[in-house]
């Protein structure tokens, strides 16, 4: 299996755009939700088997505010109104991390915003490496 980053800038983005003005990013940028309820980034990770494993989200969150999101799996939502807190400002950035179930095989994991403020800008999504078989993007 390998180790388990996705860059945010190479997975499927709606309502976002892909940024590279604040510095501490990972892979070549990130992505920075548009201001609305329903802005997503969907990352697909293969997985050998179905395993409960963490999935870590590296984010900046530059305002006052939580911008949190759901967190779903094939449609499924695993994880609700997850928090994102204040990061101090866009260049800090920080790790939320949960935990999941995958199956086997392919695996849409999607971020989605919960409130009009969109969600936090996104670098990447890392998977527990034992459960992570897609080659990695850095
Ligand atoms: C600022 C910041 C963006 C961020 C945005 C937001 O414009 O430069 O990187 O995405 O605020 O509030 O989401």
């Amino acid at each position: 299996a390998a180790a388990g980053d996705h860059q945010a800038e190479t997975a499927t983005i709606s309502q976002g755009t892909v940024a590279t003005n604040h510095s501490g990013y990972t892979g070549s940028g990130f992505v920075d939700y548009t201001n609305v309820t329903g802005s997503y980034v969907e990352f697909t990770v293969s997985a050998d088997a179905a395993s409960g494993t963490s999935l870590a989200l590296r984010y900046a969150n530059g305002t006052g505010a939580d911008r949190p999101m759901d967190l779903s799996i094939g449609g499924k939502v695993v994880a609700a109104g997850v928090s994102f807190p204040p990061t101090a400002n866009w260049t800090t950035w920080a790790t939320k991390t949960i935990t999941a179930d995958l199956t086997a095989g392919a695996n849409k994991i999607r971020a989605t915003a919960t409130t009009s403020a969109g969600g936090p800008n996104l670098d990447k999504l890392t998977v527990d490496a034992a459960a992570d078989t897609q080659t990695p993007t850095r």
